[in-house]
């Protein structure tokens, strides 16, 4: 007989009110597939997205999934099933990944539920000095600072330029983190202070005491300074914003140097970027199980750190995802499933 779970689902887009708990049929392992007991999820950008509906994209790039869904790519948990082929992992494993994405963007991956099917290639050990929390909270944002300041680990074509993207050696080089307490940026602040970088964190007031705490040289409150004013000569700027004129951080690269975005979209200074010098690059973060099991020894050792901004109950989805909408995220909101 067919097992049940209790899930989060949308049977359409909208406010976070579209978000239900309730039940739904358990998955079940495919070839080359685990399936994970989630003990706990994390948000990220592209699930508020596609809650949603893609509603900034234009109409002709709108999903128009078969509901309901459920949302979600990043999750730690126990193995609880494998599949025909699976022979890394094993029942009772404490395992993290970020499921199918962006294979799964337009549909979700289903991790905002009781248990979750996985490839096993998205899979890594969790790192066992974090808990799942901790843990969960990681893969999206820590695959994105690695992939695009450590080694991107695919060879999928660039959304945005037709070079693939090529990280830059960073010992000895100045970075400067924008977005530096947001999900992505306080990991990427913390990886490049590990790769040997003097790194500039930008971002408003009440993340400070944090970002300095993280390892940061020099932090901007940009409510208080522009960032492109009080910095200069800078080797890489890594934007974890994005939104109108991200071209001012042309001004504090030196010649040669890089500029990073996260969030490409509505960026139109390639010809600028170009008289200067300035090499402009973005990628789309890919599941990488085996990046995950390296990137997972920083944390197991406290290298690298997760922050939570705000903890909710799987049941109580709605609420997290009102707390997503409110911005000024520090590090990670999670969901815990038990
Ligand atoms: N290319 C990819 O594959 C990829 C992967 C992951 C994420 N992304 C994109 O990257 C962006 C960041 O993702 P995330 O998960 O880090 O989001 P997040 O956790 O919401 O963090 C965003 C951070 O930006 C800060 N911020 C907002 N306005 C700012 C401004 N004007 N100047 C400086 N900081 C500002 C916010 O806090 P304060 O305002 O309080 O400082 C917040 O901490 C999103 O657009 C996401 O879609 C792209």
């Amino acid at each position: 007989m067919a097992e049940m779970m209790k899930a989060v689902r949308l049977r359409e887009f909208g406010a976070p009110d579209v978000l239900r708990y309730e039940e739904t049929l358990k998955p079940v392992a495919g070839a080359g597939e685990v399936i994970v007991r989630v003990h706990a999820a994390s948000l990220n950008p592209p699930d508020l997205y596609l809650r949603d509906g893609y509603r900034a994209l234009p109409p002709e790039w709108r999903p128009s999934p078969d509901f309901p869904l459920i949302l979600g790519t990043d999750i730690s948990g126990v193995v609880d099933a494998v599949g025909e082929g699976v022979s890394d992992f094993h029942v009772g494993d404490e395992v993290y990944a970020m499921v199918r994405f962006p294979h799964d963007l337009m549909t979700g991956s289903g991790a905002y539920a009781d248990y979750v099917n996985v490839p096993a290639s998205d899979l890594a050990l969790k790192p066992a000095g974090i808990d799942h929390a901790h843990a969960a909270g990681a893969p999206m944002s820590l695959l994105t600072a690695w992939q695009f300041l450590v080694e991107l680990g695919h060879d999928a074509p660039n959304p945005f330029q037709d070079l693939a993207h090529a990280p830059m050696e960073l010992a000895g080089k100045t970075v400067l983190v924008n977005g530096a307490g947001g999900g992505v940026g306080h990991l990427a602040v913390q990886v490049a202070k590990w790769k040997g970088a003097h790194v500039i964190a930008v971002a408003s007031g009440k993340h400070m005491t944090l970002l300095r705490d993280l390892g940061a040289d020099v932090v901007i409150d940009y409510t208080r300074q522009d960032a492109e004013t009080a910095a200069q000569d800078v080797d890489l700027v890594i934007d974890a914003v994005g939104g109108p004129d991200m071209e001012r951080f042309l001004k504090v690269l030196r010649k040669g140097g890089a500029l990073y975005i996260v969030n490409p979209l509505g960026f139109t200074g390639q010809d600028e970027a170009k008289r200067l010098g300035i090499t402009v690059s973005s990628t789309q973060v890919r599941s990488n199980g085996a990046q995950l099991a390296e990137a997972g020894r920083l944390l197991n050792e406290g290298t690298v750190r997760i922050v939570i901004d705000s903890q909710f109950p799987l049941a109580e989805a709605a609420a997290a995802h009102e707390r997503a909408s409110r911005g000024s995220i520090q590090g990670k909101i999670v969901l815990l499933a038990d």
